[in-house]
């Protein structure tokens, strides 16, 4: 029997058996179409509470109770799925605090598995967030940052292998990755909050180390804006599943040898919760405009 990788992969593909029952699972307990789905990075951990505090329909299931689910590793992300329908919105929404990463050494079909569990519930919509270094000169640490396009050097694919027709085509369109037309609203809504918003181009980077100063001057004359180890296979499940994305990432720091310090972890975590009031703020009237 011929196998297509030397080694075992740690963790096994999520099937599009095990996607179905774990959309049956949550169907059982949730009836009603979901819209949006919100995927949120590190230290964004109270924004779905801040989403999805008062509506009354609000259910909270850890991931451990929805079956096939894998279970985030990463301090900073929970593993929790929130949904509810929030107020001033008249749909539902989808909220999984904590996603997974490549380097936590999923396979790439376990990373794409709230995007597709999603659809599968009815959403049309991905919004996604996460931490980023930023790269452009412009941006400092606390920003938020409208993703306009992706670089992908993740060196994974959610797509490899056998196309799953269900969601979509073998080969999809990536030209519009992340929608203008919701991206011409969170400008609109930021500008009416007062909130300023940069926008820009995110590189996808493996990780889980953090780049070296040369690494980011190239990711910088590839035209890179920030950069983070994450959302890529989720946009492209989304874009292949024809989902409309919004992306922001939250600049937790100036990437490596663009500022004073070294990065670590703790720090991306602290600079992102500062911003998630204002993150939330943003979401929630995105989720009542659209
Ligand atoms: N590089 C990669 N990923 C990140 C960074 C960074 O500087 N900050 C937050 N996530």
């Amino acid at each position: 029997m011929s196998t297509k990788f030397s080694t075992p992969h740690p963790f096994p593909q999520l099937d599009e058996t095990a996607l179905l029952s774990a959309a049956e699972a949550l169907a059982q307990q949730w009836t009603k179409p979901i819209q949006t789905v919100l995927i949120l990075g590190s230290g964004f951990s109270q924004l779905a509470r801040q989403v999805l505090n008062n509506a009354p329909d609000r259910l909270v299931l850890p991931y451990g109770e929805i079956p096939h689910f894998p279970q985030p590793t990463v301090v900073g992300h929970q593993g929790t799925l929130l949904l509810g329908t929030p107020p001033g919105s008249p749909h539902a929404l989808a909220c999984f605090c904590g996603r997974f990463h490549l380097y936590e050494g999923w396979h790439a079909s376990q990373v794409v598995a709230p995007v597709r569990l999603g659809k599968l519930l009815g959403a049309e919509r991905l919004f996604v967030t996460n931490a980023a270094g930023g790269i452009h000169p412009d941006f400092q640490p606390g920003d938020l940052m409208l993703i306009s396009d992706h670089i992908n050097l993740l060196g994974h694919n959610p797509l490899s292998g056998t196309n799953l027709e269900r969601f979509g085509p073998r080969f999809p369109d990536m030209s519009e990755a992340y929608s203008s037309s919701l991206r011409q609203a969170a400008r609109h809504i930021a500008q009416q909050q007062g909130l300023v918003l940069k926008e820009g181009v995110y590189a996808a980077v493996a990780g889980p180390c953090y780049e070296t100063p040369a690494e980011i001057r190239m990711l910088k004359t590839l035209g890179a804006d920030a950069v983070g180890m994450s959302t890529v296979p989720e946009v492209i499940a989304a874009r292949h599943a024809g989902m409309e994305v919004l992306g922001i990432s939250c600049i937790s720091n100036k990437a490596a040898g663009l500022g004073d310090s070294q990065l670590n972890h703790q720090e991306v975590i602290d600079v992102t919760a500062r911003s998630e009031n204002a993150l939330g703020c943003l979401v929630q009237a995105m989720l009542a405009s659209v």
